[in-house]
């Protein structure tokens, strides 16, 4: 069966942008490879080194919410990085064989140091990134790799990685392939990117009201200033939802009715969050069992980690007997 492996940073609840963009296609996965699914707790301290605190309880968060969307422990493996030593260890050794030229030509690199500003990210262990995500990869094998374009230079640099392995000692790893998620886009409630730190997101556990009350005030087409004017749904953030969540037939109502001004916005959107709470109910549902007892969430992923450790045990062996040590 094909491995397919993919982290995600503890970043705490999730949101309906996680969601559309890759747990639905973590869950379709689960069905036909052997996955391995994992909190990317050390690469969340390459850049948040400083302030760690928030880790361990976003952890646990995030947990939660995969297990509540069906992440299901008996088919996928689901464990936190921090506890399976030997990434590191692969990681160690994967960074004997990377010229610091690949690294620092990493475009994720180059714009973040840019970007993020407040933080000093001159550290070793912002730039080993990429090849501590290599190890995460080929420790299981991996065939497939999904992610969102902005992760795809970083399986670029595993193959790299691996090819140099390969070529180095003898073929122990296969090269893994980018499957990239065809990412539905959600936009958040102001309109841009649905991010928690913008605070625009609509999270899997909230609760219908706040669902309601959300996405009710959500950004529309800006032309659309009084009930009178017509509106165009393309130009319309919230529209983004109806065609994520809405039958063909509402679709036409609504499109319609936008540009004739034959509805309201809120008649509108009511439309649409009648299904996004819908959707969300049985997931709050199964996450508030998971709140009542962590300690659930806590032998689940031991036992994931146990698994993993399997895995990555034998491959390391075999990288060590490959290697000569
Ligand atoms: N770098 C990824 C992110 O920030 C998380 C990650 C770490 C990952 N290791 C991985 C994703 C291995 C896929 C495979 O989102
Ligand atoms: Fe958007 Fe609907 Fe308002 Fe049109 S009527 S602008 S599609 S919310």
């Amino acid at each position: 069966m094909e491995i397919i492996v993919s982290g995600m940073r503890p970043t705490g609840k999730l949101h309906l942008g996680h969601f559309h963009g890759a747990l639905v296609n973590w869950l379709r996965l689960q069905e036909q490879y052997q996955c391995y699914f994992f909190v990317a707790d050390w690469h969340a301290l390459t850049t948040d080194y400083a302030t760690p605190q928030g880790i361990r309880e976003s952890t646990l968060e995030m947990v939660m919410d995969w297990l509540a969307v069906g992440l299901d422990p008996a088919k996928s493996v689901i464990f936190r990085q921090s506890r399976v030593k030997e990434h590191a260890e692969l990681h160690l050794l994967y960074s004997m064989i990377t010229p610091v030229s690949w690294l620092e030509r990493n475009p994720t690199y180059k714009e973040q140091m840019k970007e993020i500003v407040g933080k000093d990210l001159s550290t070793y262990g912002f730039l080993g990134y990429p090849i501590l995500q290599a190890a995460d990869i080929t420790i299981y094998k991996a065939n497939r790799v999904p992610v969102g374009v902005d992760q795809a230079p970083h399986v670029e640099l595993t193959r790299e990685i691996v090819r140099r392995f390969n070529q180095l000692y003898r073929p122990v790893f296969p090269e893994p392939e980018v499957l990239l998620t065809e990412a539905q886009k959600v936009p958040g409630l102001d309109g841009r990117k649905m991010s928690k730190s913008y605070g625009n997101a609509v999270f899997l556990s909230d609760p219908p009201k706040e669902i309601d009350a959300k996405i009710s005030r959500m950004m529309t087409d800006p032309a659309r200033v009084k009930r009178t004017d017509p509106g165009e749904p393309e130009k319309c953030p919230a529209f983004q939802l109806h065609k994520i969540y809405c039958t063909p037939e509402e679709i036409e109502y609504v499109t319609k009715g936008c540009r004739t001004a034959g509805i309201g916005c809120l008649e509108c959107k009511k439309i649409m969050i009648k299904h996004v709470i819908e959707e969300l109910a049985p997931i709050r549902e199964r996450r508030a069992q998971f709140e009542n007892q962590p300690q659930k969430v806590e032998e689940i992923l031991a036992s994931g980690t146990q698994a993993a450790q399997q895995q990555a045990g034998a491959t390391l062996a075999e990288v060590r007997e490959t290697i000569g040590l």
